[in-house]
């Protein structure tokens, strides 16, 4: 380990009071986070041509008519004013539209957009770093926000509170921390876990919102914007199916949109309407309540193999060969929110509607009250 290594309070092999430690901010060396952020974000999620498809200025965010009218005269006053607007937190399941509003944001104010991640910010320099080169009125967008650790979300407080980085000099009693101004900036947090934000962190935030999923009648129109800009021809009927399968996420709705366009165009004459929409759908194993595969395995497995639960995530996670994390923030939400799974204090539980969906009658349903004893007894 280099002596910088050790003045940063790096890889001393005690990790334990790793967040307590007092790190030097170092504001030479930074991987770059943002940068990086941004291109792994490219190649996992916004597959082909889902870039063009995300809305960049309010009016053309569809659904959510609360939250944008908020948007709109809390950026409408930041630039009138010509200051950066107060911190903004947008929480909710994934595909709901988090990064499309940190996208937006900036837009509305016509301020310039960086981006990084929870994860992608390992030290407090890499903050620190991105902190400094911050101009004036721009937004900085901490996608993952939930998962900074401690460290890093020291040096966030005062930067959020104050426009300021304290930066610590030396270790020990000899510490000195000096104040370095940043430009006022407006920082958008993301998160898919609320609940893991730290209570300090979420009280930074001038308005704090959560994403709920969308209306059929939402995604519809979303279906039928994309279709505008991909140039798909698509009846109302044929989009509303979609719409209804997206499991109430515009990602989703995207999705499904191009997967119902190629099973048009290569086996049908390329018009959607509710027959395609729905043969194209059934081809590509998307149920009449939007679950995929994925989302049947899980909930299959939780009844079959599981007997209904309850059974720990971890063990279902496993079951499935997913990550728990997945688990969590993908599949589960809208199985719940659908009313096929609950989590319990002893683990996940299937409920009779699940058994329904999945064709299965439920152990409890099989075993009528009226049934004979002994056929228990006799085992
Ligand atoms: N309200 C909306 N109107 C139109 N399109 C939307 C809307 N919300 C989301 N979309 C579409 O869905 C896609 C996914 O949205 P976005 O990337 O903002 O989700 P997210 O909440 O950041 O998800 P994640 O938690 O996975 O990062 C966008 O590219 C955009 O095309
Ligand atoms: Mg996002």
């Amino acid at each position: 380990m280099s002596g910088r290594d050790e003045l940063l309070g790096g890889d001393t092999g005690d990790e334990e009071d790793d967040d307590s430690r007092r790190e030097e901010v170092d504001l030479t060396e930074s991987s770059d986070p943002a940068v990086s952020l941004a291109a792994s974000l490219d190649n996992q999620r916004e597959e082909g041509d889902e870039v063009g498809l995300r809305p960049a200025v309010l009016d053309d965010f569809v659904g959510q008519p609360q939250l944008k009218e908020t948007l709109r005269v809390i950026l409408g006053a930041a630039k009138k004013r010509n200051r950066p607007a107060d911190h903004l937190l947008f929480a909710g399941p994934p595909g709901l539209g988090k990064t499309t509003l940190a996208h937006i944001a900036a837009n509305e104010m016509g301020a310039e957009l960086h981006i990084t991640s929870g994860p992608a910010l390992e030290r407090p320099g890499d903050l620190a770093s991105i902190l400094n080169q911050l101009e004036e009125g721009d937004v900085l967008f901490i996608d993952e926000i939930h998962r900074l650790s401690r460290a890093v979300e020291e040096v966030l407080y005062p930067a959020m509170e104050d426009f300021r980085v304290d930066i610590v000099l030396g270790k020990g009693p000899a510490a000195r921390s000096i104040p370095l101004p940043v430009s006022p900036f407006t920082l958008v947090g993301a998160t898919t876990r609320v609940g893991l934000l730290t209570g300090p962190l979420r009280d930074r935030f001038g308005l704090e919102t959560r994403l709920d999923y969308y209306e059929a009648d939402d995604l519809q129109s979303i279906v039928l914007r994309a279709a505008g800009i991909l140039d798909v021809d698509i009846d109302e009927a044929g989009a509303l199916e979609i719409a209804g399968r997206s499991r109430g996420t515009p990602r989703i709705a995207n999705r499904l949109l191009r997967q119902v366009r190629d099973f048009s165009d290569v086996d049908r004459d390329g018009v959607i309407d509710l027959r395609v929409a729905k043969d194209g759908l059934a081809f590509f194993g998307v149920d009449d309540r939007g679950l995929d595969k994925p989302s049947r395995n899980l909930l299959e497995s939780v009844c079959v193999r599981f007997e209904g639960g309850p059974v720990g995530l971890k063990t279902l996670a496993i079951s499935v060969s997913e990550p728990t994390e997945t688990v969590e923030d993908v599949y589960e939400p809208y199985l719940i929110q659908q009313g096929f799974l609950m989590r319990t204090p002893q683990g996940r539980v299937a409920t009779a509607a699940a058994w329904k969906h999945l064709g299965l009658v439920a152990p409890n349903a099989a075993a009528k009250p009226a049934q004979p004893l002994e056929l228990f007894d006799q085992e």
